[in-house]
């Protein structure tokens, strides 16, 4: 394959993944890793980031960890400033962390839904403006959110959806005001894949879900990884401010 098309480029990205402690985010920075880029780990528990930075590690991969939680200030300022410190650049940033709290709105105490919006929505917001003064200065770099299927409703999932649907918006407010410095911005949007997150959905849900799946499955970790792969290299130089589904083929 000529040197042109292909994921090369992301042989010494430095990129910085939140939540990748577990799921979604470990894969990516796995498969990050593997692929020759400096990779920033990053996660509230600092057991699972430490096993995440071992697996990297042991495999050949380059990595730093930081324990952060996204949905503050400070630790988002920290956390960008320390890679940029330990490595003089950043070309991609991946907002992955998310939580759910899961409930019908009736019963949704106020906690419960500022919880949901401040990690998801509020650590995506932090965590971008601490990057994007870095990508700004270089005129480039890939900002990757993560949105979700359930951002067009869920019941039980207002919280989510409302945090969800907000980082939709955000990715294309953002696309239009840093495109013109370089700096591309998207979000993948998964259905339904097996992590933590939905390890607490009851069987007979998952069985609905998947019965409306396409492809008769439910998602692997490593599925979305590869997406997030080519929304950070040259393979989507002119991708910006699109939701790329990651869903087995449920459309949106
Ligand atoms: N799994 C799915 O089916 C699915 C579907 C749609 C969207 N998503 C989205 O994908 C992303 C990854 O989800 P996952 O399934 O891998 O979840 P996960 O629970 O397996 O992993 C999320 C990681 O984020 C970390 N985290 C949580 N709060 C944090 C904080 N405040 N600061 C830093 N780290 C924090 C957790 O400790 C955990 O290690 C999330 O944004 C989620 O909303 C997942």
């Amino acid at each position: 394959m000529s040197e042109s098309y292909s994921f090369s480029d992301i042989k010494d990205q430095v990129v910085i993944i939140t939540g990748s402690g577990r799921g979604i985010g470990k894969a990516t920075a796995k498969l990050f890793a593997a692929q020759g880029a400096k990779v920033a780990l990053t996660d509230l528990d600092e057991d699972v980031l430490q096993e995440s930075l071992g697996e990297i590690q042991k495999e050949g991969g380059e990595a730093h960890a930081i324990v952060a939680d996204v949905s503050k200030k400070e630790d988002a300022e920290r956390l960008v400033l320390e890679v940029y410190e330990k490595w003089g650049k950043i070309d991609c940033l991946v907002n992955n962390a998310g939580i759910t709290r899961d409930t019908l709105f009736i019963r949704m105490k106020p906690d419960v839904w500022q919880k949901v919006i401040d990690v998801n929505l509020g650590g995506t917001f932090y965590c971008t403006q601490a990057a994007m003064k870095y990508m700004r200065k270089a005129r480039k770099g890939s900002i990757i959110n993560f949105t979700s299927l359930a951002r067009h409703g869920n019941p039980g999932q207002a919280n989510y959806s409302a945090a969800k649907a907000g980082i939709f918006g955000l990715t294309k407010t953002l696309a239009m005001e840093l495109g013109p410095m370089g700096i591309r911005v998207n979000c993948i949007s998964p259905g339904f894949i097996e992590t933590r997150l939905t390890d607490a959905i009851p069987d007979k849900i998952v069985e609905q879900f998947k019965s409306r799946i396409p492809l008769q499955r439910v998602g692997k970790p490593e599925e979305v990884a590869m997406t997030v792969l080519f929304l950070a290299s040259k393979m989507s130089s002119y991708v910006s401010g699109i939701a790329l589904d990651v869903t087995g083929g449920i459309g949106s």
